[in-house]
């Protein structure tokens, strides 16, 4: 190492040493504790929390769900689930300090029994655990109990803050099915309670390489300059999954990838990589910014849905060496169904910073390979000094962010091939997260659940950017449901999705670029 990296490296060890501040003192009370987000996800991030002293010595965990069970086979359930999920070898001390502080309510979420019950219920673990009055709801629940529950809670008061309790409510996705819907439920949520105390998440938005799109952009001179039409050619974003459908085919056959995907995790990607430097880290100053972006993007025209836009489902095939079920002999999906598992599109950003640069977007399950990935395509040098060289052996430098499961950034570049002749070849220079900051277990809900506990909304979204995703969103569904696709199943499980996803880009002159294993 020379000085400067040693430097570095103390700055970082540093960093890492400070881990901010514990949450607020609060009961957290989760709607859906007997289900899946709550024991692969919201379980383990708040271990890992505890662990990294960043939850309140003053925090006890009410469950709800409809399965009947006592506080003690609560408390097993969860103790259960933290070894299963925590990813590392449990700290018993810790797992301990959560069974004294867990609660568990048997209810129907519309039974209006149980808000009566739940007031009384949450005030004595208040007492007994010196919360302070602080609650936050955590709704991971059927989208379709976000609104009854939340007026529900309001309506016994348990929405009321005053100068010394805060009262928040996390709302899990999907936030609607379409822009109405989307629309229809932000109504009835800030009929009863503020925006300030609504948290509509993101998962996406929890992860570190998520969060390190602005880090990059705006914490670095070198970038900002050229990140605009003068030098970038366009802009890809994809989403690939190499799982199906699991055990969520009931849900996934109303919902579609397009809904699943769009609207939410695929457009934090887009406003992040697109948005103006904001003039502060205040939450709203960040959003101010995402959602100028979301509104700068173009709504496509029927016409346009057409041309710029392809729908895949998958059928049978190999993935990753194993047999894979076609999309419609998966569990709780119907022989016909005419559900999307994959979409791409082209869109476009009307403003100065981005006129004429194709955002190119793509999401689907059973592709060859598991990868999240914006790629960033510069313009190419003109060829003055390379005129024997064919244009297509010339390659454009790219900037990619690698989001899942490689953690990076890397840049490609042209070098000169070794030997007397100028041959050009495409070389990579790439960070990895893990070479310099190591890896920690992370669900990726760590810290939006801290930053709920801290009271900071930056990382969540606000009414019109969910309304805005929607926008973009909504013509295309309108499109395909007038015309139902005829030729599903259209790609095989294990494949990089339909064809028509690739002549999207070969119509330009562009091609998809596909990280392997
Ligand atoms: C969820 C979708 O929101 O995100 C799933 O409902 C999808 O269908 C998942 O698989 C992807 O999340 P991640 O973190 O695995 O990229």
């Amino acid at each position: 190492m020379d000085n400067q990296e040693i430097a570095q490296a103390e700055v970082l060890s540093h960093i890492q040493r400070q881990p901010g501040r514990p949450g607020d003192p609060c009961v957290m009370c989760i709607f859906g504790a007997a289900g899946d987000l709550t024991k692969r996800k919201l379980v383990p991030a708040l271990y890992n929390l505890r662990k990294a002293g960043l939850l309140a010595n003053d925090f006890a965990i009410v469950g709800i769900a409809h399965n009947p069970m006592s506080n003690d086979e609560f408390r097993a359930k969860i103790s259960q689930e933290i070894k299963q999920y925590a990813g590392e070898e449990v700290d018993p001390g810790i797992a301990g300090w959560f069974a004294e502080r867990m609660y568990y309510l048997t209810a129907e979420f519309d039974s209006k029994d149980l808000y009566g019950k739940l007031k009384p219920f949450l005030g004595k673990i208040d007492k007994d655990h010196s919360t302070h009055g602080n609650y936050f709801f955590y709704l991971a629940t059927a989208p379709d109990f976000f609104g009854p529950v939340v007026e529900q809670l309001a309506g016994v008061g348990l929405m009321e803050e005053n100068n010394h309790s805060w009262r928040r409510v996390i709302v899990e996705k999907p936030f609607g099915r379409d822009l109405d819907s989307a629309k229809a439920l932000n109504k009835k949520l800030l009929r009863v309670a503020n925006e300030k105390q609504i948290y509509r998440i993101d998962h996406y938005l929890g992860k570190e390489t998520v969060q390190n799109i602005l880090a990059f952009r705006f914490a670095n001179g070198i970038f900002e300059p050229i990140w605009n039409r003068r030098y970038i050619d366009h802009v890809q974003i994809s989403v690939c999954e190499t799982v199906g459908v699991e055990q969520r085919g009931s849900y996934y056959d109303k919902a579609g990838a397009l809904r699943d995907m769009v609207p939410n995790h695929i457009m934090q990607l887009i406003s992040l990589t697109a948005m103006e430097p904001p003039v502060s880290f205040q939450a709203d100053a960040v959003r101010d910014e995402q959602a100028k972006i979301l509104h700068a993007i173009q709504p496509l025209s029927s016409e346009e849905v057409l041309s710029r836009t392809v729908r895949g489902q998958y059928g049978d095939g190999n993935v990753e060496g194993h047999h894979a079920v076609a999309y419609r002999n998966e569990p709780d999906v119907p022989h016909e169904s005419r559900t999307e598992t994959f979409v791409a599109m082209k869109l476009a950003i009307d403003n100065w910073r981005w006129a004429d640069v194709p955002f190119y977007l793509r999401t689907g399950k059973r592709l060859s390979a598991q990868n999240t990935h914006i790629v960033i395509q510069f313009r190419r040098a003109p060829f003055v000094l390379f005129r024997d060289t064919p244009v297509n052996t010339l390659m454009p430098n790219q900037l990619v962010l690698h989001i899942q499961p490689e953690e990076g950034i890397s840049l490609q570049f042209a070098a000169k091939v070794p030997g007397s002749v100028m041959h050009l070849g495409a070389v990579d220079m790439s960070f990895e997260y893990a070479d310099y900051f190591g890896t920690q277990p992370s669900t990726g809900y760590e810290r939006l659940l801290h930053d709920c506990m801290i009271g900071d909304q930056t990382l969540f979204q606000r009414a019109d950017m969910v309304e805005a995703g929607w926008c973009v969103v909504s013509p295309v569904l309108d499109v395909w449901k007038a015309l139902p696709p005829r030729n599903f199943p259209n790609y095989a499980s294990g494949s990089w999705g339909p064809k028509e996803a690739e002549e999207l880009l070969e119509r330009d002159g562009r091609r998809w670029r596909n990280f392997e294993k």
